[in-house]
């Protein structure tokens, strides 16, 4: 059967790192408070006039090259973003100009912090369809700019960031054996919206908003949902917690990693932390983490993996790769 491979993998962080201390001189909190409740220590924030097609396209220009491939190769490529340069067009199609990619499709995908799942899915799907050989998957935001930058309930959680995935269809005998994405599982349900979203937006405010959370509600509904959408996709390839090498999570915050691994009955040696150094940089989280893994010689050829989002909506996936 046609599996997609992950036949490379880049990142981009913005140079400029803001520690907790620096932001305890702008706010009330201190590095002990975010420490505790978060495991964030710092977060990298974009320049003035630096934008979200910037660091995707660094970050795609990098996977790329870790697969010895051209932007003239891609015939898919898709922005997982909630935080677009501009309301139209998509900042997918201005990443694919400065790649030298004339054809095939360009666009967003927006599911806030499960948008790299989603769009890895719809990719897989895509090359499963023979509708595309080659897709670039790319998870890029600048959250910075949708902060608010005094409410120290949220301004402390998130950075910035970007990281890609080159994908590309492979015949494989069929199986859990087989390399590629094994399977991928979304859910939405939008009554939760309140919950997380951006109070502003093009045809309800015509500002750009801020972000607004109820961080327990969501602290509750993310390790329900996380266990439940791995324990899908175990099951969906009859495979159990103790065959998954290494899971790579949507980095929201080190609490929500320790419970979701507790309730599926795994170590925390067995995940992919980087929220530590990132934050939460939303849908480029996942592919900043696994291209740090991959980079130090975590991840291998072989490795069974489970990534796995939640974010605004509510929106929730996972994807099994073995690699
Ligand atoms: N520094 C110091 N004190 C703070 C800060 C801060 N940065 N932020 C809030 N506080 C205070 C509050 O004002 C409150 O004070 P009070 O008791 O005097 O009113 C106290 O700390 C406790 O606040 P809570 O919000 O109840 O703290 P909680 O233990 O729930 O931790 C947190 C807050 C870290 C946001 C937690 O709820 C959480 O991690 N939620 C998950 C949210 C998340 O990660 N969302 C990301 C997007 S969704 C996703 O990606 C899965």
């Amino acid at each position: 059967i046609l599996r997609s491979q992950i036949v490379g993998s880049g990142s981009y962080l913005p140079s400029r790192i803001v520690t907790n201390a620096e932001l305890a001189s702008k706010v009330d909190t201190s590095d002990d408070w975010i420490v505790e409740r978060t495991g964030i220590r710092q977060r990298h924030i974009a320049a003035d006039g630096e934008t979200t097609s910037d660091l995707a396209t660094i970050a795609a220009e990098r996977a790329l090259a870790s697969a010895g491939l051209k932007g003239s190769d891609v015939d898919l490529l898709i922005v997982a973003t909630a935080t677009p340069d501009n309301t139209f067009p998509a900042t997918a199609t201005k990443v694919q100009s400065r790649l030298g990619m004339t054809g095939g499709a360009a666009f967003d995908m927006q599911a806030v912090c499960s948008g790299f799942i989603f769009a890895m899915a719809t990719a897989d799907n895509f090359i499963k369809a023979e509708q595309a050989r080659t897709a670039l998957v790319i998870g890029a935001e600048t959250f910075s700019r949708i902060l608010d930058w005094e409410d120290r309930g949220t301004c402390v959680l998130f950075g910035d960031g970007a990281g890609a995935m080159v994908l590309r269809g492979s015949w494989e005998k069929g199986g859990n054996q087989d390399r590629g994405i094994l399977s991928t599982h979304l859910h939405s349900d939008g009554r939760h919206y309140g919950l997380l979203h951006v109070d502003g937006g093009p045809s309800s405010t015509q500002t750009v908003g801020h972000l607004r959370m109820e961080g327990k509600e969501v602290f509750r509904h993310a390790v329900t949902n996380l266990a439940q959408v791995v324990g899908e996709a175990l099951r969906a390839n009859d495979l159990s917690a103790a065959d998954i090498d290494w899971v790579v999570p949507h980095q929201a915050n080190r609490r929500i990693l320790e419970s979701t691994a507790k309730k599926l009955g795994l170590s925390m040696d067995r995940m992919v932390v980087t929220v530590d150094q990132h934050a939460n940089t939303s849908a480029a989280s996942i592919p900043l983490a696994f291209h740090s893994a991959v980079s130090d010689g975590r991840l291998n050829k072989g490795d069974l993996v489970v990534m796995e989002a939640m974010g605004g909506g509510f929106t929730w996936g996972s994807a099994l790769v073995r690699l």
